[in-house]
């Protein structure tokens, strides 16, 4: 080798070591989420669109292509088959009417299903048409299609769909599939009056997804609705239906086709400050006949990022009826365990007062899948202190035994123990803690910004002894590892 190819070796290297550093540095910044999506750069906010087709879970976002604040929304495109890992597709949805306004006619929230019995009469070969409902803010409620697995869009000639009453400011239509009436039904947020109380979830009805019948109205409901129908799990005789308000609150009760009849109070699904706009894939298959809904992390903090905004991780909703009554307990999909590293287990042990005696010393990390089960024994209070360093006071997870409360950045969720124990699931990101209390029944789901270099997890008790019937803490990887 001559000293020219020798010289043009090097600088070759060089580009291309600088390069894949370039690269990995775009998903590896300090607050970048590594198991919870985000999109490349910009603003995003409220998931649309959550429809699941030929192995492929598609997911839609409110995105904001020229920055990172929110406004001149359109809809981002990502999809995943593992609800884990994510492919960035092109924006799906453009505004209408070709607006540049930051506004008016952009493409707001929504929902999309399969269009199985060709009613658009859109299909060209086996492949289902994808139809997406979305609001046009203030041009009407509208829709659009995709015949090529929702690779490319095209908007419904026939648009609006519902057009734009400027007293109601209707938007986040949900469409669902009712089998009993054989009709679909769309959830729109809107004002039913004049009046600000009536602000709630209308009821439409159509047979053909484009003309669409106004039902019934149920007021104290703000934005992103959605209705799902849920055999409950410990009852498998046992339909409910739920109906879930913007912050992923819901009210249980039954649904003729026409009108919604609850038969509970409104019930609080997440206790943290970071959960909103929530959704519910459409089209799982029955042979899979998971309820999965994923939110957006409202408020979120990402100084300095490309980005601005990240999802909650995916969960499973299940229906269950306990003896205080029924309700919705919500836990992580089970796809997690495919991100699952290095394994840490502990069994039977106890955990006396002090620091010297914490289990997790050999444990440190950003990303972690804490599972586990504690025996409250004679501890007064016990706990977890994450992205801890010796600098820097980390983040307390705290469960209060007289006062049966959890708390953690803030927010506390009442959490009586069972039989004397508590159980924890802790999904640790560089950004965000979400916590599974006692398999799904108390949900708190926040973000953070830690300190960059606190790595170090304590696990401590105060007051007394705690027992650790099983602990298990898993090394997250990065979905950006491959
Ligand atoms: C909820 C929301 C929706 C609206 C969208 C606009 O976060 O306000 O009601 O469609 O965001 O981005």
């Amino acid at each position: 080798m001559n000293f020219l190819s020798t010289a043009l070796l090097a600088i070759l290297l060089t580009i291309s070591t600088s390069a894949k550093n370039n690269e990995k540095n775009i998903y590896d910044e300090i607050y970048r989420p590594q198991f919870h999506f985000t999109p490349e750069k910009n603003w995003h906010n409220d998931p649309n669109g959550l429809v699941f087709y030929d192995n492929e879970y598609h997911m839609f976002y409110q995105y904001n292509p020229n920055g990172n604040e929110w406004g001149y929304m359109h809809w981002g495109h990502t999809i995943s088959t593992d609800l884990v890992h994510w492919q960035h597709f092109p924006i799906a949805l453009y505004p209408d009417e070709e607006s540049t306004d930051k506004e008016k006619c952009t493409a707001f929230s929504g929902s999309a299903i399969v269009d199985e019995q060709n009613l658009l009469n859109k299909q060209t070969n086996d492949t289902k048409t994808l139809v997406a409902f979305y609001t046009s803010q203030h041009c009407g409620q509208r829709m659009a299609y995709s015949t090529d697995k929702g690779r490319t869009w095209k908007k419904y000639e026939g648009n609006p769909i519902i057009p734009f009453d400027e007293k109601d400011d209707a938007r986040d239509p949900k469409v669902i599939w009712h089998e009993e009436s054989e009709k679909w039904i769309m959830v729109l947020y809107r004002k039913q009056n004049e009046e600000e109380n009536s602000k709630g979830v209308s009821f439409y009805t159509s047979n053909n997804l484009i003309d669409w019948k106004w039902e019934s109205h149920i007021a104290g409901f703000y934005e992103c609705p959605d209705l799902v129908k849920f055999t409950v799990t410990n009852r498998p005789d046992e339909v409910k239906w739920v109906l879930f308000d913007g912050d992923g609150s819901y009210l249980m009760g039954s649904f003729d086709g026409k009108t919604f009849a609850p038969e509970s109070a409104k019930l609080k699904s997440d206790w943290g400050k970071n959960y909103y706009a929530t959704q519910t894939w459409s089209n799982i298959p029955q042979s899979d006949g998971r309820v999965i809904q994923i939110a957006w992390m409202r408020d979120g903090k990402f100084p300095d990022m490309p980005f601005n905004g990240q999802m909650s991780f995916p969960c499973e909703l299940r229906l269950t009826k306990f003896d205080s009554g029924y309700k919705l307990i919500r836990k992580p999909v089970s796809e997690i365990e495919l991100l699952h590293d290095k394994q840490y287990t502990w069994e039977n042990k106890n955990v006396i007062p002090g620091i010297n005696d914490n289990k997790l010393k050999k444990v440190s990390g950003d990303c972690l899948h804490i599972i586990g089960e504690f025996d409250l024994k004679t501890a007064d209070n016990f706990g977890f202190m994450l992205r801890h360093s010796n600098k820097a006071t980390g983040t307390e997870i705290l469960y209060n035994v007289k006062r049966g409360t959890l708390s953690v950045l803030g927010c506390t969720v009442p959490l009586p123990a069972v039989n004397n124990k508590i159980k924890l699931e802790i999904l640790l990101d560089r950004s965000s803690i979400e916590i599974f209390a006692n398999d799904g029944q108390a949900v708190i789901s926040n973000c953070f910004t830690p300190d960059e270099k606190a790595t170090d997890a304590v696990l401590f008790t105060n007051g007394g002894e705690l027992g650790v019937d099983k602990l298990d803490v898993y090394k997250m990887k990065s979905i950006y590892e491959d």
